[in-house]
């Protein structure tokens, strides 16, 4: 080619969830039987969706306007929906123009950053969700600024590390948080969210709040949207069906905008948002038309009550045997359906290794764990994936210098979860002794 046509660096950013995939499918071949522990797809997991929903959407499916393309923020009766269900807690108030949708939260988070200003910088957690850090990084060509979330505190952030990163560095114009937490299974106290909306009040920030998991809260513990805290300070909730439903396949996800009116350059800013979806039309018209049908009928709480609760009992049960194991800082989780878990620092070495009699196999990971840059978490979940068929995600892909692992929640049978999880710490027990 004439000149460079991508960014240095950009070949390099790798999306680690959907990597070890690639390296399972491999194992997969050669005869091992795989747990699919690493990614947040409940239907993968064999969530089976309810008559009810799959009726409502057949008939909405029927109708030859579902079949069309429909506002460019989306369909307006949906959108008055949101705001019946979002305005009636006392906190910021939308309208219908306050809310956009997009082709899943994917879309959204890609246009939330690609329309800032290169300068402009999202302070973000650490560990995160990458599809937010890969947005955020890629539209700044620079390293992401991080405050981090502690596993030795169940994963809270310190308040006051955020403040002082603010402080030091003045292109953060904005704080973003993903409530519950992707990775982590953290649940924001709403102590926590008025504090930080303290900070971008102070410092004329606005907040960017990733609530797709919002209604996926368990271990009595509960926690409130962003809106219920945010007051007059410029706001974007992220929201979706893909977990809640769930319809990740509908790739149907939203924004709600709030105190728009209140920042000149917020409303210029969501403007040249909506500016982009305009070119692209909104097509997301059917599971859009569902979406106030479904979340209306009386079985949907009782439906999200059996899925919360199962998630609550998975996560014990992976708690209960993972924190056996000396070493890992392991928190039980209290919503969405993921956990992630630290080893103390210093740990892991390039040396530890587990017994895998398939020389086909062995030789395979070997070949992999031998690489250059390859991180010890890496080399851990590689080993158990090839030993074990459980595949697991490196914590370090998570935006993340800790070294551990996230697994899901999302295993369906109680028995199956007992031996996943049993396997995997005496595992992990068996690797570090080696
Ligand atoms: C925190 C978080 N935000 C957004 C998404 C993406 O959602 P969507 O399916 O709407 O693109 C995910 C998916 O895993 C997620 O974990």
């Amino acid at each position: 080619m004439r000149r460079e046509l991508v960014s240095p660096g950009a070949g390099e950013m790798t999306y680690e969830i959907r990597n070890i995939v690639n390296v399972a499918e491999k194992l997969q071949k050669c005869g091992v039987k795989i747990n699919w522990e690493n990614i947040g797809d409940p239907i993968v997991k064999g969530e089976v969706i309810p008559d009810w929903m799959k009726k409502i959407v057949a008939d909405e499916a029927m109708k030859n306007e579902s079949w069309g393309y429909c506002h460019t923020r989306g369909v307006l009766e949906t959108r008055e929906f949101i705001c019946s269900i979002t305005n009636g807690h006392g906190g910021a108030q939308i309208t219908p123009d306050d809310i956009i949708f997009f082709n899943g939260l994917g879309d959204a988070i890609a246009k939330i950053y690609g329309c800032l200003d290169s300068g402009s910088r999202v302070l973000v957690p650490s560990p995160t969700y990458t599809t937010h850090t890969l947005a955020e990084t890629a539209n700044a060509g620079a390293a992401p600024i991080c405050y981090h979330l502690r596993p030795e505190n169940c994963w809270h952030p310190d308040v006051e590390e955020i403040r002082s990163q603010v402080v030091a560095n003045p292109s953060v114009v904005a704080i973003m948080l993903i409530n519950p937490d992707n990775p982590t299974g953290m649940v924001y106290p709403k102590e926590t969210l008025e504090k930080i909306v303290a900070i971008a009040r102070e410092f004329d920030l606005f907040i960017i709040s990733d609530e797709v998991y919002n209604n996926i809260v368990y271990n009595g513990e509960s926690t409130v949207p962003i809106c219920e805290v945010v007051g007059d300070v410029p706001a974007l909730a992220l929201k979706g069906i893909s977990k809640e439903f769930p319809w990740p396949g509908s790739r149907c996800g939203w924004i709600e905008t709030y105190n728009f009116g209140k920042d000149p350059s917020f409303q210029k800013y969501v403007n040249s948002i909506l500016t982009l979806k305009m070119n692209e039309v909104c097509s997301t018209t059917l599971p859009q038309k569902c979406l106030p049908i479904v979340m209306q009928h009386p079985q949907y709480p009782v439906y999200l009550e059996e899925r919360t609760k199962r998630y609550e009992k998975m996560s014990n049960i992976t708690w209960n045997f993972l924190k056996e194991v000396k070493g890992l800082q392991v928190n039980r989780t209290n919503g969405a359906f993921y956990m992630s878990v630290a080893f103390d620092k210093g740990l892991l070495n390039d040396k530890q290794s587990l017994p895998i009699d398939n020389a086909e196999v062995r030789a395979l990971v070997e070949g992999l764990v031998n690489k250059a840059n390859v991180s010890l978490d890496k080399r851990l979940v590689y080993y158990i994936l090839a030993a074990t068929g459980i595949c697991i995600v490196p914590l370090s892909s998570f935006n993340t210098n800790l070294q551990g692992f996230r697994v899901t929640l999302l295993e369906r049978d109680e028995k199956e979860c007992q031996r996943i999880y049993g396997t995997l710490a005496q595992k992990i027990g068996e690797y570090l002794a080696s």
